[in-house]
């Protein structure tokens, strides 16, 4: 009886799980939660990349507004779509990319399928590179964003550095990328940020890009480049685009991420497009193929509103125009945050070169505070942040620039 009752409780102790460890919180959720439970009205939070008005509130772009009323107005059915996505937005997605006129697009070399926002399209393209790729290493710069590792790793493509960002001019280590570029053994994949790099919002100029791509070329490195934030950075969506297509004219191999999370405030709605850019029609049909078995057992199909909500702005003049605006409008605010941030922490006193806040774009400054000074700004001011010191720019609003730039004077002086 005893016996019967001890083997009873010890089958239901023993769970099937008992072997999984606790694993690390998100370094950018955890932020979140922390600024969650703070009672301090002043509180501010930096550390996630969503782009907020000068309330410091959520934005909805007007010409997504726009379109949404169109759409619900059409009352169209709620089919699946096909395992590429929707047709449409794909085409828009690839012209607004590479140029209506890129002849990628008018030779119809290009395979470009929707995807779960910039995060699925990097997947798409992982899952790809690590099946077909003669390589599966791939070059990131250092620092870059944080699901790069993990993205590429649980594809089964090994993730290798690159120097990318200078600590101490919290500028482009042009010398120091360069030459680990020269260094990386032919034919591998190296990751390219298009444009707003992200944590660092250090971009390189046109000029080095052009050096870039001939030490990419001279290594004959397959190149992934992740565009985020088209237009976010200058404001300007023809201008971020043009490390992409400049690397296109010099017959580089790519393949490209998008996401219009940011560029559109679609991000809930998980709109992106993987492309691979191909030699010809013919293998662009094969590698669709090949791309479409890769995505079946993923998720089967995409979802459609927001690609809808995309493919519509896209498509029609009017929207398309007051979207264009949109866009102008977020980098605008966030170019005006930064130089307050700059002339206000010279105000308070600052003895600091606080330059590469200007000189950044994107919706990111990396500050250049080490952690200590991340932990007391967050400890004693409230301004919760990433401890590699990056504050998200889009969430500095006019009532509390004046705020930050105490706090940061604070904690630097
Ligand atoms: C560099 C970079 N790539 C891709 C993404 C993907 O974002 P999402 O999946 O929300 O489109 C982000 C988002 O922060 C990013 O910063």
């Amino acid at each position: 009886m005893l016996s019967r009752h001890i083997l009873k409780n010890s089958v239901r102790c023993q769970s099937w799980w008992s072997h999984v460890e606790m694993g690390p919180p998100d370094a950018i959720l955890g932020v979140t939660e922390a600024f969650k439970a703070d009672p301090n009205p002043k509180k501010m939070n930096l550390g996630v990349g969503a782009y907020r008005d000068d309330q410091g509130k959520p934005f909805v772009l007007p010409s997504v507004r726009e379109a949404e009323r169109r759409i619900v107005g059409d009352k169209l059915d709620k089919e699946y779509a096909g395992i590429a996505g929707l047709p449409d937005f794909c085409n828009q997605s690839i012209k607004l990319a590479l140029g209506a006129n890129s002849p990628v697009v008018t030779e119809k070399r290009n395979v470009t399928v929707q995807a779960i926002s910039g995060t699925g399209a990097l997947r798409i393209g992982s899952e790809f590179l690590a099946k077909y790729s003669k390589s599966k290493v791939i070059y990131q710069p250092t620092p870059t964003w944080g699901n790069h590792v993990p993205v590429f790793k649980f594809a089964g493509v090994d993730v290798k550095q690159y120097r990318y960002y200078d600590k101490t001019t919290c500028g482009f280590d042009e010398k120091g990328a360069l030459e680990d570029i020269a260094k990386i053994p032919k034919g591998s994949i190296i990751l390219l940020h298009a444009c707003a790099h992200n944590p660092t919002g250090v971009d390189p100029t046109r000029e080095q890009w052009k050096k870039i791509s001939e030490v990419v070329k001279k290594q004959g490195l397959f190149v992934f480049f992740d565009m985020a934030y088209q237009g976010f950075a200058s404001g300007d969506v023809d201008g971020d685009a043009f490390a992409v297509r400049y690397f296109i004219e010099q017959g580089h191999k790519i393949c490209l991420a998008q996401s219009f999370a940011k560029n559109m405030g679609l991000y809930g709605e998980r709109v992106g497009a993987f492309t691979m850019v191909c030699g010809d029609t013919d293998e662009a049909a094969r590698v669709a193929s090949q791309i479409k078995i890769l995505i079946r057992p993923m998720y089967s199909n995409p979802p459609i509103h927001g690609a809808r909500i995309a493919s519509r702005i896209l498509n029609d003049p009017e929207l398309k125009k007051q979207w264009l605006s949109d866009v102008k409008g977020m980098a605008d605010r966030i170019i005006t945050m930064r130089s307050q941030l700059k002339d206000l922490l010279k105000k308070e006193g600052s003895s600091r070169n606080w330059q590469h806040i200007t000189d950044q774009i994107g919706m990111f400054c990396f500050t250049g505070i080490n952690p200590q000074q991340v932990e007391k700004l967050i400890k004693e001011h409230s301004v919760y942040l990433t401890k590699d010191g990056r504050i998200s720019v889009a969430g500095i609003s006019s009532n509390n620039v004046g705020y930050l730039a105490k706090a940061l004077h604070d904690v630097t002086k």
